[in-house]
């Protein structure tokens, strides 16, 4: 979520465990979110992230602080960028953004839908789990799918979606929540056999009306660098940049290389 980098830039940050990312693939996991604007020193992050005892840390940091991927380098471990995310928002959503007909909040009811359209939408997604050679992508996109449906049960969040005419299945969803100021679109996806047919288009206009029901007026929504399709479509639609950030993956270098496929694996992983 966005707010978690709009934090004060001298807000004391540290290495929290991800318990449910460690169980998932196990192996003890750490995150760390570095806030706009940081300006914690090489060293101390290094030291910290190092001595923190985790098998994989996760650090998203914005790009601005472009000396920390060299500058986190070390012989005992292994760093590697895993990704990078940009943040578009906009502004001032018409007070009159008119629903999408058709469009539903979807219920516990439909949950069998939703996850069969997440796993189908993001099973072969480049997220930074992704550029992991040493996470199974089958608990990967377990855990998009559980992510996904967290949002039925969070408080000032919900799922939109559109239904096929039969029922059965779901032709796009997203996640939505209210954090702050902003209405955040946190995960969105078409299934593939509608793509290319500018659903997308209904995606986003069902949640800027969500958001803007919500009484905050604006709308903010990230993506990885390489997904130039909804980038494209957010600058047609009114959205601007806000920045970017990047992820880093840091293995002590013994767990990294007992843990890495060999050759043959590589081969047969899609
Ligand atoms: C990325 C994604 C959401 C796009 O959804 P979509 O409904 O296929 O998007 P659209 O149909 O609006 O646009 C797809 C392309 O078709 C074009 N298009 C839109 N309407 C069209 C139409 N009627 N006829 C032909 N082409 C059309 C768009 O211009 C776009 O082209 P571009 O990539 O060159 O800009 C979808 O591919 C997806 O779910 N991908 C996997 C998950 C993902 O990336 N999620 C978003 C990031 S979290």
């Amino acid at each position: 979520m966005l707010s978690s980098f709009l934090a004060s830039p001298d807000f004391p940050w540290e290495v929290r465990k991800s318990l449910g990312e460690s169980n998932r693939f196990g192996l003890s996991i750490g995150r760390v979110d570095l806030p706009f604007g940081t300006s914690v020193k090489q060293n101390e992050i290094r030291e910290i992230i190092h001595s923190s005892g985790h098998d994989l840390v996760i650090l998203r940091y914005p790009v601005e602080r472009w000396d920390l991927a060299a500058g986190l380098q070390h012989q005992d471990f292994v760093t590697w960028q895993a990704d990078t995310l940009l943040y578009f928002g906009k502004e001032k959503l018409e007070a009159n953004a008119t629903a999408v007909e058709g469009v539903l909040v979807l219920a516990a009811e439909q949950s069998a839908q939703i996850q069969q359209v997440v796993r189908q939408t993001f099973v072969l997604y480049g997220s930074h789990y992704m550029a992991n050679p040493t996470l199974d992508p089958k608990a990967v996109i377990d855990g998009y799918v559980d992510w996904a449906m967290s949002f039925l049960y969070k408080p000032n969040s919900c799922i939109l979606g559109e239904m096929n005419p039969d029922q059965r299945s779901i032709i796009w969803f997203c996640t939505l929540s209210i954090d702050g100021r902003d209405g955040e679109i946190v995960l969105g996806g078409v299934s593939p056999n509608t793509q290319g047919q500018g659903m997308y288009l209904r995606l986003l206009r069902s949640a800027e009306s969500w958001i803007q029901k919500h009484a905050v007026d604006r709308a903010v929504i990230s993506t990885q660098a390489f997904n130039g399709t909804v980038i494209r479509s957010w600058i047609r639609n009114g959205y601007n940049y806000l920045g970017s950030l990047n992820t880093l993956h840091i293995m002590p270098r013994l767990v990294f290389m007992s843990r890495r496929p060999t050759p043959d694996d590589i081969a047969t992983t899609p």
